[in-house]
C-alpha cells in the first residue's frame, strides 16, 4: 500500500471515494481525525445492543460514556498489572519454542509462535482454560475479517462467533459476580467510579474488545518484526550484542509496518481537513500506515532507521489510544529476546509461501515459513 500513500499525500491528502467514504493521507490529518472527538465520533451502530457489544464498547464510544467507561476499565487494566504478567509471558513463550524442533529448523512462524502466544496471554488475562484457546482465537478472527473458515471446511460466520462469545463470557462474568476471583474480570466487576460501575454488558463488550483488539495485532507487529530482521541480517546480531536496541526497534518497525493500517470515523459537523470541506454525517478512513510513512513528520520516511525522533502513531492518537499498548510491547520484546537467545539467524527462504492478511486494515502475514539457525 506504500506507494498508493506516498501518491495519495501528495495528490489527493482527502478523497471521496465512490461509496462516499473519506480517506485522509497526511500525518496531521490523521492525528487530528483519530484525536478530535469534538468533530469526530467513534460511535457504530446502535449502542447498548447486547448481541453487538463491541458496538456499545470503549472503542466504538464518544465522551462522555468513554472517559467513564476508561477510567473503570484503567482501574482492573493497569500498566502494574501488565509489568506483573512479563513472568508469565516469558513462560509461555519459552514454552512455544520448546515445543519447536531441535536445531536448524523451518517452520511457519506465525503458526508456532507469532499467533499463539497473544492469544495465550489474553485467554490467561482472562482466565480462559487452555482447553478453549482454540475456539478462541477462530471467534476473533471471525470477528475481524467476517467469517472464518474452519479446518471442518464448515464456516464460521461473524454473527455466530459474536453468539459464542457473548454466550461464553456472559456465564463466567455471572460466575465472578457470584464467586470472585483473583483475575481481570472480577477487577472489571468490582471497578467503581463516583459510585458507578461496569454493567454486565459493558463488561462482556470489554473482554469481546480485548479478544478482537490484541489478538491479530499483536500477532502482526511480531511477524513484522521478524520480516524485518530477515531483510536486515546484520541487525540481528546487533539486537543480540546490546538488547537495549530491541525497544526502539519494535518501535521503528511499528511505524514502518503498522499493524493498523486504518481506523474509522464519522464527522459530527462539517470539517476542513487539507482545505477540503467534509460534511457532517460522513464515514472516514484515517490512514494510520500512512501518516506513519509521512517525510513531513519522519526524515527519510522510506527508510526503516531506529532512534527516530518523532513517535509513531501506530497505536492511534488521544483518548483512543491504546489501551493495549504496553502489552503489546511487552510481548513483542519477550519473544525477540527468547528468539535472539536461541537462534543465530532468523531467514524467510521463499517469499512466494509467505501469506499476507487479505485485508486492508490489517498488515501483516498469515503465513511466514522462516528458517531459524540454531546457536547450539
Ligand atoms: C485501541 C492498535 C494491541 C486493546 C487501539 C487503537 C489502535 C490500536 C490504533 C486506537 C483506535 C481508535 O483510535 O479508534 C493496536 C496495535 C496493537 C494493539 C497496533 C499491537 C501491536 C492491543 C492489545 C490490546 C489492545 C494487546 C489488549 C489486550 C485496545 C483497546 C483499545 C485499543 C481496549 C480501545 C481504547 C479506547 O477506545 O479507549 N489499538 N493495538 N490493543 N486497543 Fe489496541
Amino acid at each position: 500500500p506504500f506507494p498508493w500513500y506516498e501518491y495519495m499525500r501528495s495528490n489527493q491528502p482527502v478523497w471521496q471515494e465512490d461509496s462516499g467514504a473519506w480517506h485522509v493521507f497526511r500525518h496531521d490529518d490523521v492525528k487530528r481525525v483519530l484525536s478530535d472527538h469534538e468533530s469526530f465520533s467513534s460511535q457504530r451502530g446502535t449502542t447498548d445492543d447486547p448481541s453487538n457489544p463491541i458496538s456499545a464498547s470503549l472503542i466504538s464510544s464518544d465522551p462522555p460514556r468513554h472517559r467513564q467507561l476508561r477510567t473503570l476499565v484503567s482501574q482492573a487494566f493497569t500498566p502494574r498489572a501488565i509489568d506483573d504478567l512479563a513472568g508469565r509471558i516469558e513462560q509461555i513463550a519459552a514454552d512455544l519454542l520448546d515445543a519447536l524442533p531441535q536445531g536448524d529448523i523451518e517452520i511457519d512462524i506465525v503458526e508456532r509462535l507469532t499467533t499463539p502466544l497473544p492469544v495465550i496471554v489474553i485467554a490467561e488475562l482472562l482466565g480462559v482454560p487452555s482447553s478453549e484457546r482454540a475456539r478462541f482465537k477462530e471467534w476473533s478472527d471471525a470477528t475481524i475479517s467476517g467469517s472464518r473458515q474452519l479446518d471442518a471446511g464448515e464456516e464460521l460466520t461473524f454473527s455466530d462467533a459474536q453468539r459464542e462469545m457473548v454466550k461464553y463470557f456472559s456465564k463466567m462474568i455471572a460466575g465472578r459476580v457470584e464467586a470472585p476471583k483473583d483475575d481481570l474480570i472480577s477487577g472489571l466487576v468490582d471497578a467503581k467510579v463516583d459510585g458507578e460501575s461496569l454493567s454486565q454488558i459493558d463488561i462482556l463488550g470489554f473482554c469481546i474488545l480485548l479478544l478482537v483488539a490484541g489478538n491479530e495485532t499483536t500477532t502482526n507487529l511480531l511477524s513484522n518484526a521478524l520480516y524485518t530482521l530477515h531483510e536486515r541480517p546484520a541487525l540481528w546480531d546487533e539486537l543480540a550484542e546490546d538488547k537495549g536496541l530491541i525497544p526502539p526497534f519494535i518501535e521503528e518497525v511499528l511505524r514502518f509496518r503498522s499493524p493498523v493500517q486504518h481506523m474509522y470515523r464519522t464527522s459530527k459537523h462539517e470539517v476542513q481537513l487539507s482545505g477540503v470541506t467534509i460534511p457532517a454525517g460522513s464515514h472516514l478512513v484515517a490512514w494510520i500506515g500512512s501518516a506513519n510513512r509521512d517525510e513531513k513528520v519522519y526524515e527519510g520516511a522510506e527508510k526503516f532507521q531506529i532512534h527516530r525522533p518523532a513517535r509513531n502513531i501506530a497505536f492511534g492518537h488521544g483518548i483512543h489510544y491504546c489501551l493495549g499498548a504496553p502489552l503489546a510491547r511487552l510481548e513483542a520484546k519477550i519473544a525477540l529476546e527468547a528468539l535472539l537467545a536461541r537462534y543465530a539467524s532468523v531467514q524467510i527462504p521463499s517469499l512466494a509461501d509467505c501469506k499476507p492478511v487479505p485485508t486492508r486494515l490489517v498488515y501483516g502475514f498469515q503465513t511466514m515459513p522462516t528458517r531459524l539457525e540454531s546457536r547450539r
